[in-house]
């Protein structure tokens, strides 16, 4: 099982624990979280060898911590492959703090309220679109072209080149038996970027492309390569994990009829109901590199220690909230850590939340009723993002 323990790790803190590609996270990576829980902190073998924090105040101290927990490089297994790191992820506070500024305004709720009427209407279309069917591929036919549409819309794009988006983005992030096909869906992104990147300097418009070129980084013009490199990243970003988080929260309420009739009838449930199942599906592993030798959560850890701090373990701590693996759609004081915490959280959330809120609401306005299609076999993929690979939903179509 994986590699030697380093002298620092005490033996009775070793657990044979593999958040990537352990089989019980293929099957339910919440409950195999769950099973975990008993130590605050432990140390698996694997990918190099890890900390995994598991109680909510040690994980949110550490994301509050870039100076000792860093960000570069993140990632288990880390991400040291690439040359360029990608902004503002991999870049720790003072660094960090000049890009974040620059996405702030583009993501700040008066930027997300502005869109909201564009983010309904295309949800809207797309429901209507699947509606007569009685069945879908949700992922494939909802949970990825709608924030994809999004996303193109954003970048001042018509809604057709969506479908390439999401060609890329099913290469680029779920095709790791494949690096070359990997590498290559990466290289036509960035090819893209760069060309769109190119006309908006010739020619800026209204969008987000044209905004970033005329931002300031520490007092001066940021280059266009910045430009592509934060670009990318909210594509990496912004799409997958909106899929995942639909996904999520669909599953549970085709799997939980009387919870759906309660959102039915009380669409103003909707908001605490999106923050209820994305806690309980917090689905994002943050990774963290130790800086320093130093003592945390009980332990010694050495300087260039890798550590998890999964917003999942975090989100479910019985010590934060009664009953926590019970879904209360008007549960309060609901302070999740499902988009993270500290100098990284996450800079869409706004967006996210406004995407959530309208695909529950328009969904279930017209489609109330749905079920998971009979013999369904869901499979999840584990890892620092979490998903569902396949999920196929059927309906009785109205008169
Ligand atoms: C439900 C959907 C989403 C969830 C659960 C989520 C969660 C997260 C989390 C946990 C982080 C912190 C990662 C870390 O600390 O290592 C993060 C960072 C980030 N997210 Fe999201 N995210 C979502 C949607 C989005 C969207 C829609 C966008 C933008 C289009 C976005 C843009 C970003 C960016 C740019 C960062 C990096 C921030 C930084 O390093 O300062 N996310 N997200």
């Amino acid at each position: 099982m994986g590699q030697a323990r380093p002298d620092h790790v005490p033996a009775d803190l070793v657990r044979d624990f593999d958040h990537v590609f352990g089989e019980e996270f293929a099957r339910d990576p919440f409950a195999a979280f769950e099973d975990v829980r008993r130590d605050r902190v432990f140390w698996s073998p694997h990918h190099g060898g890890y900390w995994v924090l598991t109680t909510m105040a040690d994980i949110r101290e550490a994301l509050q911590r870039p100076g000792d927990f860093s960000n570069w490089p993140t990632g288990i297994p880390a991400h040291v492959s690439r040359r360029e790191r990608m902004l503002p992820l991999e870049l720790d506070p003072p660094d960090h703090t000049a890009y974040r500024r620059v996405l702030a305004p583009m993501f700040a709720p008066k930027a997300v309220a502005a869109r909201t009427a564009a983010i309904g209407a295309t949800c809207a279309q797309l429901i209507d679109s699947l509606l007569p069917k009685g069945r879908c591929d949700f992922i494939a036919e909802f949970a990825q072209p709608f924030p994809t549409t999004i996303f193109t819309n954003m970048l001042g794009l018509p809604s057709q080149e969506s479908d390439r988006f999401v060609g890329w983005n099913n290469v680029l992030l779920h095709s790791h038996a494949d690096p070359d096909a990997r590498r290559d869906a990466g290289n036509e992104i960035n090819n893209y970027l760069r060309e769109l990147i190119a006309q908006r300097r010739a020619e800026p418009r209204e969008d987000v492309v044209s905004a970033l070129l005329e931002s300031q980084v520490d007092g001066r013009a940021i280059e266009p390569d910045e430009v592509q490199n934060l670009t990318f990243m909210l594509f990496v970003a912004g799409l997958d994990t909106v899929t995942a988080a639909l996904s999520f929260c669909f599953r549970y309420l085709a799997e939980h009829p009387g919870h759906r009739a309660r959102l039915v009838a009380d669409p103003d449930l909707v908001p605490s109901a999106v923050e209820e199942l994305l806690r309980v599906h917090a689905f994002i592993n943050p990774a963290r590199t130790v800086t320093a030798d130093l003592e945390f959560a009980g332990v010694r850890m050495r300087a260039g220690d890798r550590v998890l701090a999964s917003t999942a373990l975090a989100s479910n701590d019985p010590d934060e909230f009664a009953d926590p693996l019970e879904v209360r759609l008007d549960r309060t004081g609901n302070r999740h850590l499902a988009f993270g915490a500290g100098p990284h959280r996450c800079a869409g959330s706004h967006l996210a939340r406004d995407e959530l809120v309208t695909a529950m609401r328009e969904w279930h306005r017209r489609i109330p009723e749905y079920a998971v299609a009979p013999g369904q076999a869901i499979t999840v993929h584990a890892g620092g993002a979490m998903g569902i690979d396949r999920l196929e939903l059927v309906w009785a179509v109205p008169g």
